[in-house]
This record gives structure tokens, C-alpha cells and sequence, in this order.
């Protein structure tokens, strides 16, 4: 049995719950975060994506100053995008939001130009890695020559996740209904641990953090505008 299902059938049976044994009574406590409709959970993916974008900002300035960013930052946070954004959250946009979307004749528009915005990240999250080397990163042309795409890419993205956030994934909540999320809430999960393996969220969330660290920026007051 899926694991929201799971859980919906325990917390089913806990009217009922004198002769369960206490550890199916302690499965059936309220949902826990985690158990979220797919919708929440690419929202919450799009706030890894965007603390993401935070360091490549970061980064973009340091490749202009005098002293460059350690080439494994920057390796590790065109990684990230690569596996987590790319690989797996723009994954299930499209082939789970998306085409649902279209064949309802809803926002067709908008999804051409999420999905062409997926292609160009890739386009650049490729040149990215591909400078990104210990071999190539002593070279000052090498390193200026992602800055560009850099910035392009969190220029692009910032709209692009608000406006899934704010139309696209309204729309599809809309289109499918309670049920079917739910439905396909366990699928989108079952997609995670194929993908990224168990805890797929909380890794990426972890790692998006170490890089923060990394740069200084873990401290959100430093962000507080004086
Ligand atoms: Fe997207
Ligand atoms: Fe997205």
C-alpha cells in the first residue's frame, strides 16, 4: 500500500482504535508535514530551487571580484539545479502538470513557455558544469564566461516559479480535483525515491544549506534591507 493511502486507511481505523496495537495507534496521528498535496510539495521544491538561485546570485558577484569562488561551490550548486530542478521537480511538471493542463485546453500558453524555459536552464546548467572544473577554473575567461548565464538563469527562473506557483499549479488543483490529488500525490512520491532515493527533499534542502553556509549567507538578517 502506497504511504498516504496507508496512512488514510490507519487514521480510518483509529475511530475504532481500542483493540489496534500501539504501534498502528502511533501511525495513525495527525498528517505530518510530509503528508502535503503534490501541489504544497512542488511549492516547497521551488523554495530549494530559489535559495538556490540565491547562491548562484552570489556566486555571479564573487566571479567578478578579484578573489573567485571555490570551483566545488560552484560545481556543487549547478548539481543541485541539475538534479534536483532539472531532473526530477521539472520532470514531473512535465510529464504530470503539463500535459494534463494542455489536453483540458487550459494555460497551453504558459506551459510552452515554462517547458522552453526548462530547455534554456538546461542549455546553461550544461555550460555551467562544463567550466566548472578544477582543470578549467584557473583560467579567468573560463570562469567569466558563466557569469552571463548565470544570471540569465536566475532572471528566468524567479518569474517562472511564481508564476507556476501563482497560476499553474491553482489551475491544475482545479482540474484534477481532491481525489485525484491525492491519487496523485503517492504517485509524485513514489517518482521522488525513484529519482532521488528516500529523504530526495531533505537531502537537496541540506545541501542547499551547506552551500549557503558555505558563502556566508546562512544568516537570513543579512538579507533585512537598512
Ligand atoms: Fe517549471
Ligand atoms: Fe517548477
Amino acid at each position: 500500500m502506497e504511504p498516504t493511502s496507508r496512512r488514510r486507511a490507519l487514521a480510518a481505523l483509529a475511530g475504532s482504535a481500542a483493540l489496534l496495537p500501539a504501534i498502528a495507534r502511533a501511525e495513525a496521528k495527525p498528517a505530518d508535514d510530509d503528508d502535503i498535496p503534490p501541489t504544497d510539495d512542488l511549492m516547497r521544491e521551488h523554495g530549494v530551487i530559489r535559495r538556490t538561485l540565491g547562491v548562484y546570485e552570489e556566486l555571479a558577484k564573487r566571479l567578478e571580484s578579484p578573489t573567485p569562488p571555490d570551483v566545488h561551490v560552484v560545481q556543487s550548486a549547478a548539481e543541485l539545479i541539475h538534479t534536483f530542478a532539472e531532473g526530477y521537480h521539472e520532470k514531473l511538471e512535465e510529464e504530470q502538470i503539463f500535459p494534463r493542463l494542455e489536453k483540458a485546453n487550459t494555460l497551453v500558453k504558459l506551459c510552452a513557455t515554462l517547458r522552453a524555459q526548462h530547455a534554456a536552464g538546461r542549455a546553461v546548467t550544461e555550460q555551467i558544469l562544463a567550466a566548472a572544473t578544477p582543470a578549467r577554473w584557473n583560467d579567468p575567461k573560463v570562469r567569466a564566461s558563466i557569469v552571463p548565464g548565470m544570471r540569465g538563469f536566475v532572471a528566468m527562473y524567479q518569474p517562472h516559479a511564481a508564476r507556476e506557483d501563482t497560476e499553474i499549479f491553482i489551475a491544475f488543483r482545479k482540474l484534477v480535483g481532491p481525489k485525484q490529488l491525492d491519487v496523485l500525490g503517492d504517485q509524485f512520491e513514489a517518482q521522488e525515491h525513484k529519482i532521488l532515493g528516500a529523504n530526495g527533499f531533505e537531502k537537496a534542502l541540506a545541501e542547499v544549506e551547506s552551500l549557503e553556509k558555505s558563502l556566508g549567507l546562512e544568516d537570513l538578517a543579512r538579507f533585512t534591507v537598512r
